[in-house]
């Protein structure tokens, strides 16, 4: 009985987070990009707030760190998406067999813009899958509860917010990626506009 009960809750949360995939996605396709005042502190909070009831997520060692200097301006419901998925990944493809299983989260920012580095110890991605983990519906493991879109969205929400990503992982010891975001400050705006033109 505790068994089918541990296979319901499993289920609806891989459909919880199927929709919460979905829902992200239509947002951040359609609604305007909205500039805002970010505190990185607060939405990485807020971030691991969400993902506390993740499997695995309160075994693994979170280490955090936020330099903010000076007023940050992007389009904070982007932003969380890009968290919220990166996170996820790194507490879902952790590796609970290493001793001392880790994600570390560090964010520098400044007038110009901010780098957001999340990187873990878990089972990292496979050379020949590399390539392709961006791309819609794609699954690198079998160990995969998902649906393959976290980073086909986290990609078009960069986009988005002009800026850019890149990973470096080694299969069976961990991954890192390095999100860089621009600073818009208010006079900006303009700039984010006509660049979203060039996006569609
Ligand atoms: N931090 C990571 N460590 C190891 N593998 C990763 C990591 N992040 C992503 N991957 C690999 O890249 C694949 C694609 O990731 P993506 O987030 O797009 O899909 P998913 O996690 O399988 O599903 P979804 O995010 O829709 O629930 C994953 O299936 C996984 O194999
Ligand atoms: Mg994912």
């Amino acid at each position: 009985m505790a068994h089918l009960l541990d296979m319901q809750k499993k289920s609806l949360l891989r459909l919880d987070h199927f929709i919460k995939d979905i829902v992200d996605h239509s947002r951040n396709t359609r609604l305007p990009v909205d500039i805002e005042s970010v505190d990185f502190e607060k939405l990485l909070q807020a971030t691991f707030e969400q993902l506390q009831f993740l499997e695995n997520g309160s075994r693994i060692r979170k280490n955090i760190s936020v330099k903010q200097k000076g007023e940050f301006h992007t389009a904070s419901s982007r932003l969380e998406i890009i968290l919220n998925n990166l996170i996820s990944n790194s507490l879902k493809y952790s590796d609970l067999r290493k001793e001392d299983p880790f994600i570390e989260v560090q964010i520098k920012c400044n007038s110009t813009s901010a780098e957001i580095r999340v990187s873990d110890n878990g089972e990292g991605i496979p050379a020949d899958a590399k390539p392709r983990i961006f791309d819609m519906f794609y699954r690198a493991t079998a160990n995969s509860s998902g649906s393959g879109l976290g980073l086909y969205i986290v990609k078009q929400a960069i986009q988005k917010i002009n800026g850019t990503i890149s990973v470096h992982s080694e299969y069976g010891k961990g991954t890192e990626f390095i999100v860089v975001i621009p600073n818009f400050l208010a006079n900006d705006k303009k700039k984010l506009l006509t660049a979203q033109e060039i996006v569609h």
